[in-house]
């Protein structure tokens, strides 16, 4: 039986604010500089990248817009990464730079079914970026256009990456205790 939220304990500090904020910085200078002269169209993969996304935006030195989708597995469908749309987009992405923002990419089959179901809306282009990489839990070859860091294969919850839907609003990325 899973362990409730609150006797779940916090083993250790994994990545400090410190560090998030200068990877956010890092990115949007990068993406700043590879997309000068265009405009940029975000899209928030709920929940997880809310909070990613709200600090990234405000590190792009472009005219952007942003939206929000939210995506979950099929019931018994998370092997094949093929995704129920639960949410779509509210506008059309057809002529427009696109980028995808992830909190994580882990095995990369959400990201992967995500980016090829919108490259048949005629996007400019479509790239993605990422809070968190897991690259060694990797199923699929995905290209991840930019990428915050690369974390350890352990679970991980805060800014935005949650257990259960806890644990969102810690401003840190912490390790959970497997101990009972
Ligand atoms: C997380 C994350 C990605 C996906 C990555 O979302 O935000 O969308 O999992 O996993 P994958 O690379 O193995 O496909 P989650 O399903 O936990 O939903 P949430 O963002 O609402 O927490």
């Amino acid at each position: 039986m899973p362990m409730p939220y609150r006797e779940k304990k916090i083993d250790h500090m994994l990545v400090d604010r410190e560090t998030i904020d200068a990877f956010i910085k890092r990115l949007g200078k990068e993406i700043s500089r590879d997309y000068r002269g265009e405009e940029l169209f975000f899209i928030c993969v709920l929940k997880g990248s809310f909070m990613f996304a709200a600090d990234l935006i405000r590190e792009i030195d472009l005219p952007c817009q942003i939206d929000f989708m939210s995506v979950s597995s099929y019931a018994g469908e998370k092997t094949t990464g093929v995704v129920k749309i639960n949410k779509d987009l509210d506008s059309s992405i057809a002529g427009k730079h696109v980028l995808i923002v992830e909190d994580i990419v882990d095995t990369g089959l959400t990201l992967n079914h995500l980016k090829s179901l919108l490259s048949t809306r005629n996007p400019a282009s479509i790239g993605i970026v990422t809070a968190f990489d897991k690259p060694m839990r990797r199923r699929v070859d995905i290209h991840v256009d930019y990428v915050g860091m690369e974390v350890p294969n352990e679970f991980i919850v805060g800014y935005g990456l949650d257990l259960d839907g806890y644990y969102r609003n810690l401003p840190e990325v912490a390790v959970l205790s497997d101990k009972e």
